[in-house]
């Protein structure tokens, strides 16, 4: 069950395990060990025997690492991450289709003149300025950056199914864009003419293109600090942060009973997003539990400094799709939003609260989160929830 208060559950620490003989890695892209004038004074390093790979020895769950493991990353199991394959099996379960939900009423009150005002269809059009582009971004980060760095094949399997919900979330929003009959230019290229907007990408892409870099591997503890950087960058602040104040705001019409259609694709991916994100702090965790020697009082203060600026940049973005009160939202109202999401995310990850006890303005926001109920917000009703396949509904 996702909700709110879904704690996201790292594997208690175990003692350190000697590492063994590397082992084949026939199509892995594995990060390569830095060489000896990197060890000096590197305790992430040092800890490394030098040995040859043994590339046939079978595969022991205890030797597994979420980062620099030299276990093959072909063979799934023994499973060591167990968490990583439930969050797996619990995606497959939530599997869901743009194309299965009406936007039918969508149509009818978007063509109507005086179906919405000006300031919702504003709204509308900036919300899906930046998530038409934003999954994208998230499915090539994953793709093209993240995966070759994580070596526990069962982290990797959730990151194939990650993959594929960013694309569907992807459809889902040109779905709209489509049923809507808006400008396809005008919306996808929103990102770089709408500053607030391309603000917050603008934030997001450095730690992009860090891992997308092809001369980028992990294996120091400045590098391991950067993937760590940017997992966190992803989990906490795009996906955990830089969504909510979107998704917010599309379910607010919703329960007005406008841009159903809509709301209802967004019901469905706040609940992927919900597991993206604590997928991500199960891996952020487990990381810091393997590798204690990254987590130090510097590269803390990079993380809250970053938290920090993320606040800043949604609430700019909310302040920029709401410039006056609208739908009983405003602005302000997301400052403590914001601060309440920020505060969470930074307890999941083991740092210190940033701002002062902040209360959940919306907490409707949480029930949106969690499907598993007879009737849904929206008066409609799940008659088959997870099927693996179409959901239905009466
Ligand atoms: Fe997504
Ligand atoms: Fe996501």
């Amino acid at each position: 069950m996702l909700s709110w208060d879904d704690e996201s559950a790292a594997p208690a620490p175990r003692a350190a395990q000697p590492r063994t003989q590397p082992q084949l890695q026939a199509v892995n892209n594995m990060p390569q060990y830095a060489t000896h004038a990197d060890t000096a004074l590197d305790p992430g390093i040092l800890a490394r025997p030098e040995t040859k790979a043994d590339t046939t020895a079978r595969v022991k769950a205890v030797d597994k690492r979420i980062i620099n493991g030299t276990t093959d990353v072909n063979q799934l199991v023994p499973f060591k991450y167990k968490w990583a394959w439930d969050k797996y099996l619990a995606g497959c379960a939530n599997h869901w289709m743009p194309q299965e939900i009406n936007m039918q009423r969508d149509i009818e009150l978007w063509k109507n003149p005086n179906g919405l005002t000006e300031d919702e269809r504003r709204l509308v059009k900036r919300n899906l300025g930046f998530f038409v582009t934003a999954d994208s971004l998230a499915a090539n980060n994953i793709v093209l950056g993240t995966y070759r760095h994580i070596t526990a094949p069962e982290c990797r399997q959730y990151l194939l199914r990650q993959a594929f919900e960013e694309a569907i979330h992807t459809h889902a929003y040109q779905y709209i864009v489509e049923s809507l009959g808006l400008d396809e230019a005008e919306v996808f290229n929103a990102y770089h003419e709408v500053k607030s907007i391309r603000d917050k990408d603008e934030f997001l892409i450095p730690f992009i293109e860090t891992l997308t870099n092809p001369e980028f591997k992990t294996g120091t503890t400045e590098s391991d600090q950067t993937l760590l950087k940017s997992l966190i960058v992803f989990a906490c602040l795009m996906e955990g942060l830089f969504f909510y104040v979107g998704f917010t705001q599309i379910l607010a019409l919703g329960r007005q009973n406008k841009m159903m259609g809509a709301a209802e694709q967004y019901q469905y991916i706040l609940r992927d997003e919900s597991m993206h994100c604590n997928f991500g702090i199960d891996l952020i965790n487990t990381i810091k539990l393997e590798n204690p020697h990254l987590w130090t009082a510097t590269f803390k203060e990079e993380i809250k400094a970053l938290f920090l600026e993320a606040v800043e940049l949604e609430y700019r973005y909310a302040e920029d799709t709401m410039p006056r009160g609208v739908l009983g939202l405003n602005a302000p109202m997301f400052k403590g939003y914001l601060r309440f999401i920020a505060n969470r995310r930074a307890q999941q990850i083991g740092l210190e609260t940033l701002f002062p006890q902040e209360e959940n303005p919306f907490p409707w926001m949480s029930e949106m989160i969690d499907l598993k109920k007879e009737r849904n917000f929206f008066e409609t009703r799940v008659i088959e929830y997870q099927t693996g396949g179409a959901l239905n509904w009466e």
